[in-house]
């Protein structure tokens, strides 16, 4: 093993070679396919980014009519596969469990797709996957809470009829005002990619096997769902949520962080080293929302725990600062999004990455099987003992 090189995390290892996102960790910089988040943010919405992210360059209006009436035909899952909703327990189900349990169930509906030989296949698996991922989430909100599936509405925009899956009840369409649908839609753009995190590490690890792109997603959903990762986002706000109950104060819980008995979640980042351009989109964004009649009491907690974080040594010298997660999780409440679903909103988000990432390495003729080494540190030989002289 003494020419393996050791790197715990995988912090040093470049695993492949990407165009998709840049990130430069020490100035906070963002890009997906060249371009700035601030101006995607400013300018773009979901469905474009989405576009953007998997194909290379913004859509042209062809494009995006096209993508759009793609999205619009397969929102509908084969009801078939909604039996499989009924294997989860009532009321306690688990909407991270279904959906990565349901888009791996899907790619048998469509085996047709599980070899991808040409663009045009591959389109059609991307518009199955982007409109039905939330078919599946809010099916499977649905089902947590014992309601009657709400299916889609084909009028509706990509963000504004997820909303309507969610919070429709028959013979009375949900309507947002549209600060909500566009604040979705912001939340989505700013989960999209970001190069090798672990879920998309898991993707392209699970593709390296050739693997379809529906198992392969499913994986990286697995991967998402851990608190260190996606589901930070719901920690951020049971922490936020102790402290306002008066569980803990503020400086009571940075105690217990710097003593290292928990983690301050939404704070550091393994790249980012001076701030994440996220967070302060989403930071401005929650503000905004919430001065337009959307009420958090867990905004001004965050905002003073941010404040007293960053003025402490022990956050500054490990250079932790808010990720995405720490002010996502309360747009997501002020729209009305229960927490057990706030990972899966994440996995919406990053869907189209996933996807890029996946078709990156399966257009790459030199992709090779990902398989790292290790340091092996067990047992030097040994020599067999049968049963009977064992102690
Ligand atoms: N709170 C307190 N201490 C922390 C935190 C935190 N959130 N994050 C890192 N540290 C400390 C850690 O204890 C270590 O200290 P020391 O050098 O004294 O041992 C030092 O900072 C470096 O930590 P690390 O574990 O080597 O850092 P990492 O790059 O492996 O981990 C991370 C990155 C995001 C997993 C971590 O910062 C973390 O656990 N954050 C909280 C969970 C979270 O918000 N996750 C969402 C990340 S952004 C979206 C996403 O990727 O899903």
């Amino acid at each position: 093993s003494g020419l393996i090189t050791f790197d715990p995390g995988f912090g040093n290892t470049g695993s492949c070679k990407s165009d998709i996102t840049f990130v430069d960790g020490e100035n906070g910089i963002l890009h997906y396919r060249g371009y700035p988040i601030e101006e995607l943010a400013e300018h773009g919405n979901f469905i474009e980014t989405a576009w953007l992210l998997i194909f290379g360059e913004l859509p042209l209006k062809e494009d995006l009519a096209r993508f759009r009436a793609l999205l619009c035909a397969e929102e509908l899952i084969h009801e078939d596969l909604l039996h499989h909703f009924n294997g989860f327990p009532s009321h306690k189900s688990q909407p991270m469990a279904i959906l990565s349990a349901v888009i791996n169930a899907l790619g048998s509906y469509h085996t047709d797709l599980y070899d991808i030989h040409n663009k045009s296949e591959f389109f059609l698996a991307v518009g199955k996957m982007i409109s039905k991922v939330r078919t599946i989430a809010a099916f499977s909100y649905r089902k947590s809470i014992g309601r009657p599936f709400m299916y889609p509405d084909p009028d509706l925009s990509y963000c504004h009829n997820f909303l309507h899956m969610m919070f429709s009840i028959p013979n009375k369409h949900y309507d947002p005002p549209i600060e909500a649908v566009k604040a979705l839609s912001l939340v989505f753009m700013l989960h999209a990619d970001h190069e090798q995190n672990c879920s998309t590490s898991t993707v392209r690890m699970v593709g390296s096997t050739q693997a379809n792109i529906f198992a392969s997603v499913s994986a990286g959903i697995c991967a998402l769902w851990g608190k260190l990762h996606g589901g930070a986002n719901a920690a951020v706000i049971d922490m936020l949520e102790q402290i306002k109950d008066g569980d803990i104060t503020i400086d009571e819980y940075l105690e217990k962080v710097k003593k290292k008995e928990c983690r301050l979640m939404g704070f550091g980042h393994r790249i980012y080293k001076s701030f994440d351009p996220r967070a302060r989109i989403l930071k401005k964004a929650a503000d905004n929302l919430l001065q337009n009649g959307f009420n958090d009491q867990l905004l001004d907690i965050a905002l003073e725990l941010e404040e007293k974080a960053i003025a402490d040594d022990y956050f500054t010298e490990r250079k932790l600062y808010p990720n995405v997660d720490f002010y996502s999780g309360i747009i997501l409440r002020a729209l009305g999004i229960p927490v057990a679903m706030f990972t899966v909103m994440f996995a919406i988000g990053r869907l189209p990455g996933w996807i890029a990432h996946w078709y990156e390495d399966f257009e790459n003729p030199t992709t090779r099987i990902n398989r790292p080494r290790q340091i092996y540190t067990g047992q030097t030989q040994r020599n067999y003992i049968p049963i009977d002289f064992r102690k």
